[in-house]
């Protein structure tokens, strides 16, 4: 008796970015945050999950067709547990149903984009498990309560189970329960937003996010500054959304992204996520913005060199002019997998 689901999540890039941890362990955050779900298929991770009966021994995960060690107490595994849990109470009361609980589980995950290179890659990564494990399982919990467990997994996880543009609160409960994501605005609602996706260097990051988060918190004495602003700008933020008022939404993001930045600066020892490409996007964006009356573009870096562009549509094709020209090394994109035909890695279906 073998079960076994596949599910994608996309990436979300934050326009208010989360870095702090308050609580370590369940990932409880310093300050909520915002951010835009990506939905066009370019920047997704694909995860296969399978339940069988005839598995034996712990639970194993593939990442990108390599081994990842399930480590007892680390995040993949809480996520599993947590999922189970849920899973054996419905076997509980519906004794029907198949004991999949009772099941070792083998995973394989597929990220089509460069992983740990600051484009956001635990945040569809662990959605994608989240989500492919809740298949599997049947589970009833609402996108929600799923992502308070995707939280556990990586923090940005959580905003990478709703489409749109989507708050994480940061929540005031110290079992986490109110921490969880929530959308704000369907991406239907503003049609005209785009990202335009830069990457200027595909290699593995030096200091995790994860890490580089914990020695802010340990070490900055400017962290404080902005988390005792980060409530109005989150307010600003939404209303700037709600309305459709791109340079507020601007102004906002590019202001975000650089107070993250100079936090990292602030780090001891410094942390660089951007590079000499990065800031001379930035200063091309600025220059961009100053040619018109209002800005057309807005740039973001998460914990990486990469830049995000959002524009509206009708200014996008002035603004990839402009970074083509500037930044001539254009590569087409090809995804090398096709949705749900990530190929199995050896072992996964070794008993
Ligand atoms: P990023 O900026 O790409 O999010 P992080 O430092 O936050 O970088 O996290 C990278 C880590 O996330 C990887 O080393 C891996 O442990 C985990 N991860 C990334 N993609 C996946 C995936 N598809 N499935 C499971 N874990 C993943
Ligand atoms: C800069 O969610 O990757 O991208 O919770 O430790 O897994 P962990 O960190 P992660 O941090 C993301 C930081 C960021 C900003 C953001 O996405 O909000
Ligand atoms: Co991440």
């Amino acid at each position: 008796m073998a079960y076994q689901a596949t599910a994608t999540a996309p990436v979300n890039i934050a326009v208010i970015k989360y870095w702090g941890k308050r609580d370590t362990a369940l990932i409880l955050p310093t300050n909520s945050s915002l951010s835009v779900t990506l939905d066009q298929d370019h920047l997704r991770s694909t995860t296969t999950s399978r339940a069988d009966a005839a598995f034996q021994g712990p639970d194993r995960l593939w990442l990108n067709g390599k081994e990842e060690e399930i480590k007892d107490g680390g995040r993949l595994w809480v996520c599993i547990k947590e999922l189970r849990a849920w899973r054996r109470e419905m076997e509980e009361s519906d004794s029907a149903l198949p004991k999949l609980s009772e099941w070792p589980l083998r995973i394989a995950s597929y990220n089509n984009f460069p992983t740990a290179a600051g484009l956001a890659s635990s945040a569809s990564g662990l959605a994608a498990l989240v989500s492919s494990l809740s298949t599997l399982y049947a589970l009833p919990q609402s996108a929600s309560e799923l992502s308070r467990i995707a939280r556990q997994g990586s923090g940005s996880a959580c905003r990478s189970l709703f489409g749109g543009f989507v708050a994480w609160r940061e929540g005031t409960s110290p079992d986490g329960s109110d921490s969880l994501a929530e959308q704000v605005e369907p991406a239907s609602h503003w049609p005209e937003m785009q990202a335009l996706i830069c990457v200027v260097s595909d290699a593995k990051k030096g200091t995790s996010s994860t890490s580089g988060m914990q020695r802010t918190v340990a070490t900055s004495p400017l962290l404080s500054a902005r988390l005792a602003g980060v409530p109005a700008r989150m307010k600003a933020m939404e209303s700037a959304i709600t309305s459709r008022d791109f340079p507020a939404f601007a102004e906002l993001t590019m202001a975000d992204s650089n107070q993250f930045h100079a936090v990292c600066l602030d780090t001891s020892p410094p942390i660089f996520y951007l590079n000499d490409v990065s800031r001379a996007i930035i200063a091309l964006v600025e220059e961009i913005n100053r040619a018109n009356t209002t800005p057309i573009a807005a740039y973001t870096f998460d914990a990486g060199p990469n830049a995000v562009i959002y524009a509206q549509a009708k200014d996008m094709p002035v603004i990839i002019t402009a970074v083509k020209k500037f930044f001539p090394t254009e590569q087409e994109f090809t995804d090398p997998l096709k949705v749900g035909e990530a190929p199995l890695p050896q072992g996964f279906n070794d008993t």
